[in-house]
């Protein structure tokens, strides 16, 4: 353990939710995580699984109830209580809302209260119209200070053309990187 604070926030794309736990139980080696869901995320039942397993899993992990309120958030600026908020997966609409300065739910709140304290947050990217809709915001974000990004893929070129999804394997790589001011290369990585 390396005493090190992470926020570990999940959105609504409920395909990824699976392999992102994948991806927080590794990071659950090495850092002291805390677990935040939209209100999307912490509420909705979907094919891809039932909300009450993935908070309970997540609380597993991380030894710790999941925030999924912006009550519950926004002790993160004022205590400071992470050195650095991962949000994986972000959804097209975490992205496009914290692009636009808008904060109506958990994760856009933990996002907004941790970079008052002007902390790293590393964003990893799940949705359909990355490069359609959600493209402004992207690019929005990749220019704004103390925001990083885990390398992405287009998933499915032939169905999808506009579809991006990140490579959760580099997450820790990402978040080691970002902890230390730097962004981990190639952001776009083959698959
Ligand atoms: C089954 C299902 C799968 C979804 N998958 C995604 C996805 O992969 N990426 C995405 O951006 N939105 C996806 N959505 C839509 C989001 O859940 C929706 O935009 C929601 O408002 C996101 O809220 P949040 O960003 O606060 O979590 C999906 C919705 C459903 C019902």
């Amino acid at each position: 353990m390396t005493g090190i604070r992470l926020g570990f926030a999940m959105c609504g794309s409920f395909c990824t939710l699976g392999a992102a736990l994948g991806a927080l139980r590794r990071l659950t080696a090495e850092y002291d995580v805390t677990p935040i869901m939209s209100e999307t995320a912490y509420g909705t039942d979907t094919r891809f699984g039932k909300a009450a397993d993935f908070i309970s899993e997540a609380e597993k992990l991380c030894g710790k109830s999941v925030i999924h309120t912006i009550a519950g958030a926004e002790p993160i600026g004022p205590k400071g209580l992470l050195d650095l908020l991962v949000i994986a997966p972000a959804t097209g609409n975490t992205v496009s809302k914290m692009a636009a300065g808008i904060t109506d739910t958990a994760v856009t709140m933990s996002a907004k209260a941790h970079l008052r304290n002007e902390r790293p947050v590393v964003i990893a990217v799940s949705t359909n119209d990355a490069l359609s809709a959600s493209a402004p915001a992207l690019g929005t974000l990749l220019a704004r200070k103390n925001i990083y990004f885990a390398p992405m893929y287009q998933d499915d070129t032939e169905n999808k053309p506009a579809s991006l999804v990140t490579d959760l394997g580099k997450l820790p790589e990402t978040v080691g990187l970002a902890l230390r001011g730097r962004q981990l290369q190639p952001l776009f990585a083959a698959r």
